[in-house]
């Protein structure tokens, strides 16, 4: 018979590589890794070889950065989209483009099944297996610690010492971490406590404000139709832009959260993440907002951005929804163009000035000296009309106090 052909999504640490292993000793599979650099700072050179190590015919390590900017990154940022107005999504949105780079193998490679390493109580599977199922509805899909025989990780070390995988010697981390260059989530350990703040040992790439430098950073940006293009008046790519503005971030003790969260499960987690270029730039392109956009599109892009917020979290990302209100949010992302300039100290970020060539700030309008250009007395009409009804009800229904 035939052996089973199946494309592993393989992030080389412990849980994958014995999946990738055990896929072939209890499936008879032929197994083809593929991970995704999303950014992440884990150094991905020792993966090709404990891929190798784990029995996979081929590897495939793909650099997907600029895919993650560009496709995935970017409507995130121009919708203004915060899972229950605060998560910025790191991982959420990481989902979809690691199913797709696993798909595009899988056909490459005339697999039949994919496997992925997400246990079975969290958002990550339904992700996975949506975003699979939308692009490769044929494809089977494994997910092997909803259904192994490990209870833990001590088991599962000792399976990789009898295979002779090498398991990284490092002391012993307590957190289980996921991260790229959207944001890190770390989560386990002390942090199941909801009481107990997070240990200083618990966050990887920011300080903390007490640590920040006393004195301010200023950080100027320019926005072209929404998107980023230039830092500190440097002209940048995405990937060069979003890394510089987490290390000036991380340095100033931005972009750190605590949150309990409503899972797509079920469950309320308890969930620490680090995101400072994600904060930074959410906050410089609603403040560009501010300035750039009428009231009333403002006002109903945010509902949108709650709706794509949810969408985009529950696993939803390769569907006709999601695709419709890009093209909203792109139409209304024409006029934000311009340059925000913001101060990030001790944890905070603030805004510092503001401009855009299409800035609907009228001077003349807003002035309260004699440039001012308003027609004071055009309100006199305007409130009778604007508050008829009001009035209306009131000299019916209300009792004269
Ligand atoms: N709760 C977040 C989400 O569902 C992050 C999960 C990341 N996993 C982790 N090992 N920390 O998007």
């Amino acid at each position: 018979m035939k052996r089973e052909r199946i494309a592993v999504a393989y992030s080389g640490g412990l849980d994958t590589s014995v999946i990738a292993k055990w896929l072939q000793e209890t499936h008879n599979a032929e197994v083809i890794t593929v991970t995704g650099n999303l950014g992440q700072k884990k150094e991905l050179t020792g993966v090709k070889a404990k891929a190798v190590k784990s029995g996979a015919k081929k590897v495939y390590i793909q650099d997907l950065q600029k895919e993650f900017v560009t496709d995935y990154l970017w409507p995130v940022l121009k919708a203004g989209a915060l899972y229950e107005h605060t998560y910025p999504m790191a991982t959420a949105i990481g989902r979809p483009l690691l199913a797709k780079a696993l798909v595009d193998v899988a056909r490459k490679e005339k697999c039949t099944a994919v496997a992925h390493g997400c246990t079975g109580k969290g958002n990550d599977q339904v992700r996975f297996e949506v975003s699979i199922a939308a692009l490769a509805p044929d494809l089977k899909v494994y997910a092997p610690l909803r259904e192994w025989e490990f209870k833990s990780r001590e088991e599962e070390i000792a399976y990789c010492e009898k295979h002779g995988i090498p398991v990284a010697a490092t002391k012993k981390n307590p957190y289980s971490i996921d991260e790229n260059i959207w944001g890190t989530a770390i989560e386990c350990g002390v942090l199941e406590d909801p009481m107990a703040e997070p240990p200083t040992d618990a966050y990887q790439h920011t300080v903390s404000p007490e640590d920040a430098p006393d004195k301010p950073t200023y950080v100027n940006i320019d926005f072209a139709q929404g998107i980023p293009v230039a830092l500190n008046g440097k002209k940048m790519d995405g990937v060069s832009l979003i890394h510089a503005l987490n290390e000036i971030g991380g340095a100033n003790g931005i972009g750190r959260l605590d949150l309990i969260e409503n899972r797509l499960v079920g469950i309320k987690s308890r969930e620490v993440y680090e995101a400072p270029g994600a904060t930074i730039l959410l906050f410089a392109h609603r403040e560009l907002e501010r300035l750039t956009l009428d009231k009333e599109t403002m006002h109903y892009k945010a509902k949108m951005a709650n709706d794509y917020a949810n969408l985009i979290y529950n696993g939803l990302w390769f569907t006709p929804l999601r695709e419709a209100i890009d093209a909203f949010v792109n139409v209304t992302q024409q006029t934000v163009n311009g340059h925000v300039r913001v101060k990030l100290y001790k944890g905070n970020v603030e805004i510092a000035g503001r401009k855009s060539p299409n800035s609907l700030y009228d001077t003349k309008l807003a002035t309260y000296t004699e440039e001012d250009s308003f027609d004071h007395k055009s309100s006199i009409g305007f409130i009778k009309i604007y508050g008829l009804p009001v009035k209306t009800f009131a000299e019916v229904n209300r009792k004269r106090r």
